[in-house]
């Protein structure tokens, strides 16, 4: 007798049986939205390679997490961008930098939502890297001092969390940053507060857009010293465990796109949740292709972080955010 045909899609007939047999699920709740405050009053100046997105004054950062948290959004995470720069980036550890200001506002505007802080220098330091740059005394050359740098990242998460920040996000891949902030946060009495680690932060061209939105990009060098190859996943496993080991509440890989499999395997790896930050550069490509009429944007974009959930991330830090909840509901 003939073998009948074995039919997998029967389970796709209608809209309501696809649901039915989802595997993957993607919610407002899931997401953290990325924003870039500024000094000033009625701020609202638009990033040009990130469409939708803008550097906003505390006042116009506000507008936009109400309109965030009506939407179900949970969690924001801020960066900075100082009225001045210097060689150590004291405006991140200053009581009064922005960021601080910017926290304050929204813990007392927004009880329930949850502000992240991004934790790192660049947008700080006039010579554009993620901590203090020293001498490396070979031929000139410069490097960025790891535990010069610890100190300073202990000064600021201090700071960061009296500000009211509930996570502590350090994006520095500074060696031994996660056990310097946890050590600063008991000394401080904040035992409650978590830490979300750029545990596997690479290299990344993807960062393109962003160092134009945090005017951040480094005057020399690159940032190879400290961020990952991104050619290395066993290396993001050992870099995930250490900062586990450390005190990480939360452990991110950062791109998530092209790193979908290191997202996997961290995944499998480490039992706390893991995140992945769907970064400027995958944001503006979505972009870019659907005002080109390429694709289209809003299915383009759900499908891409679907599948950054598919490959293990419980959260997603993402520019679509605001525009994802739009469509996903609270769910
Ligand atoms: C700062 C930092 C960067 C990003 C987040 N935190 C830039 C960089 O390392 O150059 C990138 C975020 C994005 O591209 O969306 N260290």
């Amino acid at each position: 007798m003939e073998h009948p045909i074995i039919r997998p899609r029967r389970l796709r007939r209608s809209e309501t049986l696809r649901k039915m047999v989802r595997e993957t699920s993607l919610s407002a709740a899931n997401l953290i939205w990325p924003l870039f405050v500024r000094p000033g009053k009625r701020v609202r100046e638009p990033i040009a390679s990130m469409p939708g997105q803008f550097q906003l004054s505390v006042d116009e950062l506000r507008k936009e997490v109400r309109e965030a948290r009506s939407l179900g959004i949970g969690a924001v995470i801020l960066f900075g961008l100082p009225s001045r720069k210097d060689g150590r980036g004291s405006e991140a550890y200053d009581e009064d930098g922005i960021v601080q200001v910017a926290v304050r506002e929204l813990k007392a505007s927004f009880p329930g939502l949850i502000v992240v802080t991004d934790l790192c220098f660049c947008e700080y330091t006039d010579h554009g890297h993620c901590g203090i740059v020293g001498r490396t005394g070979r031929g000139g050359g410069w490097t960025l001092d790891n535990d010069a740098t610890l100190e300073l990242i202990a000064r600021t998460a201090a700071v960061q969390a009296r500000a009211g920040a509930d996570v502590i996000a350090p994006s520095g891949m500074i060696d031994g940053m996660v056990r310097t902030i946890r050590r600063a946060l008991d000394g401080e009495g904040l035992k409650d507060r978590l830490i979300l680690s750029y545990a596997a932060k690479f290299a990344s061209a993807f960062y393109g857009p962003f160092r134009d939105a945090a005017e951040s990009p480094p005057r020399f060098g690159d940032r190879k010293t400290y961020q990952m190859d991104p050619a290395n996943v066993r290396e993001a496993l050992r870099e995930t465990a250490l900062d586990v080991r450390e005190g990480a509440d939360i452990v991110m890989v950062k791109p998530a796109l092209a790193y979908l499999d290191v997202i996997c395997r961290v995944r499998e790896a480490v039992k706390v949740p893991v995140a992945a930050y769907n970064v400027s550069g995958e944001y503006a490509m979505v972009k870019a292709a659907g005002k080109n009429g390429w694709a289209d944007e809003t299915t383009l974009a759900l499908e891409v972080l679907t599948s950054i959930r598919r490959a293990g991330a419980d959260i997603i830090l993402t520019y679509h955010a605001k525009d994802m909840a739009k469509i996903l509901g609270k769910g």
